[in-house]
């Protein structure tokens, strides 16, 4: 009676990945419980997930073929986009569809965009790619596009690409405060990613140490304007999640990302640590904090708990 919080499987955004070119579902070692999905096994999952009630999917897409400049997440039969198509047609508008926008899953070299001389990303050549990658997932039924690459402008990039291709309607979840984390090892795994240069994203994601970097990184997404904001990871950062839902009205969404799952699922199986209520617990601290939208490999275990 007194709870001031309670979760619902309205809160909650399930991560899914969808793999070109298997004929089986492959487990994710990493992720107890996820998949490298194909698109029939995708379908499937989907139903399951909308019939406990999860709102809202997010896409990652695994291309069979990668190359420098990631240019299989803008190809209009792109494995991301084929699988937008097929759950549009299998649900029409009663469920929300993600699609994550960026290109480490798709480039040889594992980094969020084109690379320079020096061997990081350029921020202003991969915002072109960006601007074709949110076009070809609106194209291909996307709600939501969320940009997940940390390139600066990148919001307005795409807000001014979608709206020139008539796609007005189509909204922008910003991963905003992203930080360059140790925790999103076991996703790498999930998309068969290896950073060249050994795995170093701090030149674009933000320093673990700042949170009034994280506000003016959330500040300049709105301005530039996304629709929602993100902040990832969000067990250690939920000091970020709380000052956001104080200083801004937009809808807040959290990230409870690979590492943060795996955690859980190791503690579980030596058996030091009780599977359901921690990760009840982890996601309803988010929510407690001021996430209005949780998005988590926990999406569909927690549905079928709170039916
Ligand atoms: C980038 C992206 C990443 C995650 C989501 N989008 C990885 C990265 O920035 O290295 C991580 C999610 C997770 O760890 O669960 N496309």
């Amino acid at each position: 009676m007194v709870a001031e919080n309670r979760l619902h499987p309205d809160d909650l955004i399930a991560p899914l990945f969808v793999r070109e070119g298997i004929d089986e579902p492959h487990p994710i070692e990493s992720l107890p419980g996820q998949f490298q999905h194909t698109r029939e096994s995708l379908r499937e999952e989907v139903r399951q997930l909308a019939d406990l009630g999860v709102p809202a999917v997010i896409l990652f897409g695994v291309p069979a073929h990668k190359d420098a400049e990631g240019s299989e997440a803008w190809n209009p039969d792109g494995i991301v986009q084929l699988a937008l198509r097929d759950l549009r047609d299998d649900h029409g508008d009663a469920l929300v569809l993600v699609a994550d926008l960026c290109v480490d899953e798709y480039t040889d070299h594992g980094h969020c965009g084109v690379l320079d001389v020096t061997g990081q990303p350029d921020n202003d050549a991969t915002l072109g790619i960006y601007e074709e990658i949110a076009v070809a997932q609106a194209t291909a039924g996307a709600d939501i596009v969320a940009p997940s690459g940390m390139m600066d402008g990148q919001v307005f990039a795409i807000r001014e690409a979608l709206d020139e291709a008539g796609f007005d309607q189509t909204a922008i979840l910003a991963y905003a405060a992203k930080y360059a984390t140790a925790l999103y090892g076991p996703f790498r795994d999930a998309v068969d990613v290896t950073i060249v240069g050994g795995g170093n994203r701090s030149g674009y994601q933000q320093d673990i140490a700042n949170g009034r970097e994280a506000m003016e990184e959330i500040r300049e997404d709105i301005a530039e304007g996304a629709d929602m904001v993100m902040i990832k990871p969000a067990m250690p950062y939920l000091d970020v999640i709380s000052r956001a839902r104080a200083e801004v009205d937009v809808p807040i969404a959290a990230y409870h990302v690979s590492g943060e799952y795996a955690m859980v699922h190791a503690g579980a199986e030596r058996g030091w640590l009780d599977l359901d209520a921690v990760a009840f617990e982890h996601i309803l601290a988010v929510k407690r904090a001021g996430a209005d939208l949780i998005l988590t490999y926990f999406a569909r275990h927690l549905a079928e708990r709170l039916q």
